[in-house]
């Protein structure tokens, strides 16, 4: 070991030696967290909703959840009032695995692309690939709805981001959500959803996503 080397190893070595090694001040004893209710599906995404703070929670089309919906399949998301602690069920018409999601100008949360459907688990969510969901409430009633728009191109993974004049960013995914390891089963473009969430129609191409494959 050279003296350069031991002069490196002190510059590194004297603030982590002067630091205590944990805080002795830090209790543990209180909770960070209290359990306040349940979400009655898996919770792959939560989002709290303006104005009022509900959290509505979404998974993907599963085998089992807590909740059931009017017509007796399990619910795969779910609005819960952190004030009350109810919890109702919603229902989805697509698969919403592996979705992206932002928020609109107006305050809706809208959830794009995702994955197929399972129809052996449940026959009534159909493709979810290049879906277009928003969850808005009526009369203080949430649903999520699918006027049809969809996106440009399949997106399992997709990413989105509102802009300042209420566009939307969407970008990347798998356009079938298998081995990324292949190339040819991504998706390295963005489209640009327009007034209404209708996207323009074409997936632009977008280097820095072949980059930086998978994902
Ligand atoms: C649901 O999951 C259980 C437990 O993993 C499994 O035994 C059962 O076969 C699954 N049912 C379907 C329809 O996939
Ligand atoms: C890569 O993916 C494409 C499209 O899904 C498929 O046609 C092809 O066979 C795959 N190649 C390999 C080596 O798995």
């Amino acid at each position: 070991m050279n003296l350069l080397t031991i002069q490196y190893l002190f510059f590194y070595l004297a603030p982590i030696a002067s630091a205590p090694l944990y805080d002795q001040d830090v209790s543990l004893d209180y909770d960070y967290f209290k359990l306040a209710g349940s979400s009655g599906v898996p919770a792959m995404h939560a989002a709290v909703l303006p104005p009022h703070g509900k959290v509505v929670f979404l998974d993907k089309v599963e085998n089992y959840t807590e909740l059931l919906l009017p017509n007796n399949r399990y619910a795969y998301s779910s609005l819960y009032d952190p004030i009350s602690h109810e919890l109702y069920p919603l229902s989805v018409a697509t698969n919403p695995f592996c979705c992206g999601g932002t928020f609109l100008p107006d305050g809706r949360l809208v959830t794009l692309g995702g994955n197929g459907p399972l129809l052996w688990l449940d026959p009534t969510v159909s493709d979810g690939f290049d879906a277009i969901r928003f969850l808005g409430s009526s009369n203080a009633a949430y649903h999520w709805t699918e006027p049809g728009n969809k996106l440009a191109s399949k997106r399992w993974y997709a990413s989105a981001q509102t802009m300042s004049n209420g566009d939307i960013f969407v970008a990347a995914g798998s356009l079938n959500g298998l081995s990324p390891a292949n190339h040819s089963n991504n998706n390295p473009t963005y489209e640009i959803l327009g007034a209404n969430s209708v996207s323009k129609g074409k997936s632009m191409p977008m280097d820095i996503l072949v980059k930086t494959q998978p994902y």
